[in-house]
This record gives C-alpha cells, sequence and structure tokens, in this order.
C-alpha cells in the first residue's frame, strides 16, 4: 500500500491522491506552457478548446517539435483510444473532443482503437462478447463527437488483426518482460495477454508510416494514465525506423461524488454521467453530486462557494460552458454567492440532457456507418 502521500498511476490501477504536478515529474513529461497553448491557438486560426484553455490537458512529449514541423507544411496524424468495458460516461470523451477539434483546426486524419481484447484480459467478469458488443457501441458515441468520416480510421483490435499484427511483432521484439513487469505493475498471477497488450497500443502509432513508407508524425492525446504505454513506444521508435509520437496529457476529471477520478468501477454509478442516462436520472444524480457549497444559503451569500473543489464546477470547466463568457460568469457568481449550488445545478441540468438529446441522436447516425470505417487489413504495398 502507498503511504498517506502517495499514490499510484499506470493504465491498469489509479489509487491514492493524485498530485498532478509530482505525476509529471515522476513521469519525466513536460508541462503545457502558455507559450505552447498560444502557439496551438495561432496555428489553429485563432482559437483554443475547453479543454485546452482551462487547464485539462496540463502535460505533453515533444509537442514543440510536432508543431514546428506541421508549421513548416509537414502533417501529422491523431490517435487516440478505447478500452471498451460498459457504457461510457462525459468523461471518456475528453480525448475525443480535443481530437476531433484538432481534426477540424488541423486537417489532420483520425485513428481510433478500439481495444477489446485489452479489457477482456484487464477485467475478469467481461466476457469476449460483451467486450466486443461494448467495443461497438463505445464506437458509435466517440464517431457521435464529429469526427469527418473521410478522415477517421477505426482499429477495433480483434477484427482489425491482420492489419496491426506485422507492427506488433515487430514491437514485441524489442519490450522485454522486465520492462513491463516495472511499469505496469504486472505480478506473477497477471495473464500474458496483459504481456503482450502493450505491443497492439504501439502498433496505430506506427501505422501510417508503415503503409506509407516514410515518417509520419503522430499525435496521441490521452489521459496521463495511458502515458506508460507510450513510454514504451517512444522507447522502441527509433530502432524500428518511425517517428516517436508526441502526446498531450490530461488530467482525470473528479467525479459527482467528490471522488478524484470519475471512475465507476465497484458500483459507484452515481460518480458519473453515462452517455446512456435518461433525463431523470441525469437530473437525480446532478442533484446529489457533491459541490464546493457552504452549509447555509446564508453563509454562501455572505463568503461564497469553492469551484475548486467542485463537481458541478468541472463538468461546467471540461464540456458544459463552452462559451469563455458564460464560464467566467458562472465561476465569478459561485466565488461571490451570486450564485447557488441550487440554481447552478439547476442550470448544468438542462445543459447536460440538451447535450445527451443531441448525441443519443447523432451516434445513431453512425451505426450503418461505423463499420466502413474499420480497417482490416493493410495495403498491399506495407512490408517489413
Ligand atoms: N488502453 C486504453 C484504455 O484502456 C485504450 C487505448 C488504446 C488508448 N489506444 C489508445 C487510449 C491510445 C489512449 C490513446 O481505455
Amino acid at each position: 500500500m502507498p503511504g498517506k502521500d502517495e499514490f499510484v498511476v499506470t493504465p491498469y490501477e489509479v489509487r491514492g491522491r493524485i498530485d498532478y504536478a509530482r505525476l509529471r515529474e515522476k513521469f519525466g513529461t513536460q508541462e503545457l506552457t502558455p507559450e505552447i497553448l498560444s502557439r496551438i491557438r495561432t496555428l489553429a486560426g485563432g482559437s483554443l478548446p475547453p479543454l485546452l484553455a482551462r487547464g485539462v490537458y496540463y502535460s505533453h512529449r515533444d509537442l514543440p517539435a510536432l508543431l514546428d514541423r506541421y508549421a513548416k507544411g509537414e502533417p501529422f496524424f491523431l490517435y487516440s483510444g478505447r478500452g471498451p468495458s460498459g457504457p461510457l460516461h462525459t468523461s471518456h470523451l475528453v480525448p475525443f473532443d480535443l481530437c476531433q477539434w484538432l481534426q477540424e483546426k488541423f486537417r489532420v486524419p483520425m485513428y481510433i482503437q478500439i481495444t477489446d481484447d485489452e479489457k477482456f484480459w484487464a477485467r475478469a467478469p467481461l466476457t469476449k462478447a460483451e467486450a466486443e458488443h461494448w467495443g461497438v457501441e463505445n464506437l458509435l458515441d466517440l464517431l457521435a463527437v464529429g469526427f469527418d468520416p473521410k478522415t477517421t480510421h477505426v482499429f477495433f483490435d480483434t477484427r482489425s488483426i491482420r492489419a496491426l499484427y506485422p507492427l506488433a511483432v515487430s514491437a514485441a521484439k524489442r519490450i522485454p518482460y522486465s520492462t513491463v513487469k516495472a511499469v505496469f505493475g504486472f505480478v506473477p498471477s497477471t495473464n500474458i495477454g496483459l504481456v503482450f497488450y502493450t505491443s497492439l497500443q504501439t502498433a496505430p502509432a506506427f501505422y501510417p508510416s508503415w503503409v506509407s513508407g516514410k515518417g509520419v508524425p503522430c499525435l496521441i492525446p490521452c489521459g496521463i494514465d495511458q502515458d506508460p504505454h507510450f513510454r514504451i513506444t517512444r522507447d522502441v521508435a527509433e530502432g524500428l525506423g518511425y517517428p516517436k509520437p508526441a502526446l498531450l496529457h490530461s488530467q482525470m476529471l473528479p467525479g459527482l461524488l467528490g471522488e478524484q477520478v470519475m471512475s465507476t468501477t465497484g458500483e459507484q454509478k452515481d460518480n458519473a454521467l453515462f452517455l446512456n442516462d435518461p433525463p431523470k436520472e441525469v437530473e437525480r444524480k446532478i442533484r446529489r453530486a457533491f459541490t464546493g457549497g457552504r452549509a447555509s444559503v446564508e453563509e454562501q451569500r455572505r463568503l461564497g462557494a469553492n469551484p475548486e473543489i467542485c463537481s458541478v464546477w468541472a463538468a461546467w470547466r471540461s464540456k458544459f460552458a463552452p462559451k469563455e463568457e458564460e464560464f467566467d460568469q458562472i465561476t465569478r457568481d459561485c466565488r461571490s454567492g451570486a450564485l447557488l449550488c441550487g440554481d447552478c445545478k439547476g442550470m448544468l441540468i438542462d445543459r447536460v440532457q440538451g447535450f445527451l438529446a443531441h448525441h443519443a441522436e447523432a451516434r445513431e447516425q453512425w451505426r450503418d456507418r461505423a463499420e466502413d470505417l474499420i480497417i482490416e487489413s493493410p495495403p498491399e504495398l506495407a512490408k517489413g
């Protein structure tokens, strides 16, 4: 067990109170500075999305070099993914909302990986059929954030294995067991699927380079918990003759019950807003959500509330108040005591219900088309 101030973050375990600045140091990643953000803003034509402007993304690897090359006319591609183990909640959209924005502003291709194999190996009770079912359902949710079907491609691990396997084979040969054991904290009873798995998560980062026969830079937006996989990817890249991918890391969003992470492992269904929650559920969950409010209305009017610890404010910040003026207004009125938690929750309930209704429609429009985006085998010319 970690000590009082200790915490553990790996792709398979998040434990303890996370100190994000220290985590960046532990992982050896770089700070996403105002200078880098302002370069992104310029290259994107003058705007930044909430996830970048408000500090949800806070860390990176090698981003400035990728931006330099882009500015000189060298395109890159985006890659992110999802391990399907159940219905998605709003925090699962964080990497994909950012990718969609980047795809649109930078006009670059997107590769999504759905790792049904990984979740089958990682989650004991999950059957293969369930992982595949959730893979299809999750994919519709991810595409519904607005990806461009012409430049979006999907690896669905159990169906795309012919495309991924040659690269995974090359990567696996260069990854010693001692590395995965140390990086992921594997124990003797860990199944060997997971021991091999990281080479499959590496494969998409090299895929466009492999099939085109020339180095294509890759940018991976992901939660910081996924960084251990990509440290390995970056370690093997050079030896295989591919560019090291650049990374953009986000913090994990806090849960509605005041948990530091919006996770629902262990029956904490009220800790998250699922994308398929009916309107009544949304209302019930937000009504009981943890806030930074005071003990009484009188006290709150006098002293104001504390947005930094509030799960409702976190929802405004990351997604539901996209316009800066509105977000600033909510934050100011919260701090001053002008806005009470009940009213703020009422506003958020409306906003989330509106979003989910729109989302439900958008995802169903993908149902017949998602299949077409899945890459099943590499083009003939790919070699090596
Ligand atoms: N391992 C990720 C998960 O458990 C899924 C994943 C695959 C991924 N490829 C990725 C996440 C690339 C971020 C970026 O959800």
